[in-house]
């Protein structure tokens, strides 16, 4: 995915775009630039790298320059060089356009476009929408155009000229985009244009910013509206108007962004990763909060009242993520079997839409997504509903593509997570389905007073992650004292196994070390064959009904000189007994096995955090990731 940003409005737009970008930064980092209009000319800036690089060929903001747009770019179509960063500039040097999205049909558009005799200077995608624009917009071809579609000539369709053209491309273009788009001919218009993909214009006094996330507008107002797929906006220094790209007119309502600037500053820490380690105490009370009636001990979800009765008679449920939200999903899996009785699978959203899913009747497709904009999870919600099947998100950014596709859902509230490596987000994801597995248990299965018992330990789990996390420093020692090595297992059982899955995942993804994650009775099926001497081996043991099978598989660990991690309770007088000298103990405080994962995660998240720190890495940004996928 890409951030774009765009600005319009009384002050310089330099600074602003510059600022704008900073904070969309952790969608794509590979390279970046502005356009800026001012004097009847654009101004293209634009580099290979981070904003940082962007900054350093900046001139200084010139007067008047008061309209101009920006991208920050996760490479998809050509290599993340100065020539495919963004803006792209049409063949007339009149259009510039920033793009996040994919364009599927770009060979065949690129190819008629250059039979018509249009050059391109890039390998992207999205040069091909600025030369589309800039073949519609150029003299001569409107009245063809317009002529041959609509047997009408141009002036009696439209009276912008611009915005027309910009119909006329999106009309031909397959693929999703979310754009910001100037003309050098509108020195006061800028326009908006979405499909899936999201963007959103900010609305302030005298001044708008168009951007591809929340974030970048906060500063500058908290009143916006949420374009659809398929609307456009065109902004002009006097207001604004919405329509589709069918050039029929929407109304769009203002709404409140829901968070503060605050939420999305580093507040003092190092990096967004530990900030949201450490903002998990309060964001798992927030998510809880209002839904967990304390005096009647009842859970209560709101967003998904109307569908509790269809739930609680499903026959079976089909969770659907990627990555982290695929491991929260896991721990769903068991949850609902396990409290609920209700038949569940996992599957990678990737792999879902692809493979002919059963979907019979009575079937409910749950999608768990942080940004719910990832590309394979959204297209798995889609081939859910067309196969007739109920589908309901858990989802953190409202109003997001998955939020909007599903029929209802439940959102974490666990404010942004900026953070390329989820962290409170899998913890508020494990949290939700806790809560929906609870209530479907009391109305299946486990009746009134073990869901009573489950929702009095599940409300203590908020101050139990604050202990945890007391020991960030000793855990920072432990992964010092292992930096050196470059192949990592973790391993667990029952509910701590898709933990010992996630904990790999982000030691893999930020310290660029390779971990494998495996339910710890396999290893002897294989993998306990890269044991050698000092390789670091982490453990899940906590209490629960496998700790005596895991002792023994720390005992063939060690056996084979693995050095040991373990993550075990506190006052458990066995384990130490199990370790090694030069072994590590990390504890949690005592939980019921199927709360666990809440807390066993956080102290591996921290591991990873430290690892990464210690190799010398952009926690926040690690190499060729990005926050959100939106290609498939
Ligand atoms: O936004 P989503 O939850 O749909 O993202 C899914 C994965 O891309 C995401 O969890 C990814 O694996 C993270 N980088 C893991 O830390």
């Amino acid at each position: 995915m890409c951030g774009i940003v765009a600005y319009l409005g009384k002050k310089s737009a330099q600074p602003i775009l510059i600022e704008g970008l900073k904070r969309l930064e952790y969608r794509g980092y590979d390279s970046a630039g502005v356009a800026l209009l001012g004097g009847g000319a654009i101004r293209i800036k634009k580099t290979s790298g981070r904003i940082s690089a962007l900054e350093g060929i900046l001139d200084e903001p010139a007067g008047g320059e008061s309209l101009g747009i920006g991208h920050t770019r996760w490479a998809t179509h050509g290599e993340p060089n100065t020539v495919n960063a963004h803006p792209h500039l049409d063949y007339t040097g009149k259009i510039a356009v920033v793009h996040n999205g994919i364009i599927e049909n770009y060979t065949t558009l690129k190819t008629w476009l250059q039979n018509e005799g249009v050059e391109f200077a890039s390998e992207t995608d999205t040069e091909v929408i600025a030369n589309l624009i800039g073949y519609f917009y150029a003299e001569g071809n409107q009245d063809r155009e317009a002529k041959k579609s609509y047997g009408q000539s141009y002036g009696l369709l439209t009276e912008n000229k611009f915005e027309w053209a910009v119909q006329r491309a999106l009309q031909k273009i397959h693929g999703t985009f979310g754009l910001a788009i100037v003309c050098c001919d509108f020195p006061d218009a800028l326009i908006g244009a979405k499909k899936g993909s999201p963007l959103i214009l900010g609305v302030g006094d005298n001044e708008y910013i168009l951007a591809s996330d929340a974030a970048a507008i906060v500063e500058h107002t908290t009143q916006a509206i949420y374009l659809a797929d398929n609307e456009m906006v065109t902004v002009r220094a006097d207001g604004f108007g919405t329509k589709t790209i069918d050039n029929v007119t929407v109304a769009k309502d203002l709404k409140q962004i829901e968070f503060s600037l605050e939420q999305i500053e580093l507040g003092g820490f190092q990096h967004h990763m530990l900030k949201e380690i450490f903002e998990q105490p309060k964001a798992l009370s927030t998510c809880m909060g209002g839904r967990i009636d304390r005096r009647n001990n009842r859970i209560k979800l709101g967003g998904i009242a109307s569908y509790l009765r269809e739930l609680t008679r499903t026959k079976r449920l089909i969770l659907t993520a990627c990555g982290t939200a695929f491991h929260a999903s896991l721990v769903g899996e068991f949850l609902f079997e396990l409290l609920a009785r209700i038949p569940t699978e996992t599957e990678y959203a990737s792999e879902f839409r692809y493979r002919n899913p059963i979907i019979e009747d009575g079937t409910v497709v749950v999608s768990i997504s942080q940004s719910g904009e990832t590309a394979d999870t959204l297209a798995a919600v889609e081939q859910a509903k067309e196969r007739g099947a109920t589908v309901l998100g858990i989802v953190n950014v409202v109003g997001s593509s998955v939020a909007r596709a599903t029929d209802a859902g439940i959102y974490l509230h666990v404010g942004p997570e900026i953070g390329v490596a989820s962290t409170k987000a899998f913890t508020a994801q494990v949290a939700v389905l806790t809560m929906l597995a609870i209530e479907l248990g009391r109305r299946r299965h486990i009746g009134s007073n073990e869901a009573d018992k489950h929702i009095n330990e599940f409300s203590q789990i908020p101050d139990k992650i604050s202990r945890i996390l007391q020991q960030s420093d000793h855990i920072k020692e432990i992964a010092s004292a292992n930096i050196d090595r470059d192949n990592w297992l973790f391993l667990g059982r029952g509910f701590n196994y898709p933990v010992a899955l996630e904990g790999a995942l982000k030691l893999k993804e930020i310290s660029y070390i390779h971990a494998e994650g495996l339910p710890a009775a396999e290893m002897k099926h294989g993998p306990i064959a890269l044991i050698v001497d000092g390789m670091p081996v982490v453990f899940i043991a906590t209490s629960g009904p496998q700790y005596d099978k895991i002792l023994g598989n720390i005992a063939e660990v060690r056996a084979r000189g693995g050095k040991i991690i373990v993550v075990a309770t506190e006052g458990d007088k066995h384990i130490k007994s199990a370790l090694g000298r030069t072994d590590h103990l990390i504890t949690i405080p005592d939980a019921p096995e199927l709360l666990q994962p809440m807390l066993t995660v956080v102290p591996l998240q921290l591991l990873a955090y430290h690892a990464a720190v210690l190799r010398g890495h952009d926690v926040d940004k690690p190499r060729n990731l990005a926050k959100s996928v939106t290609v498939e």
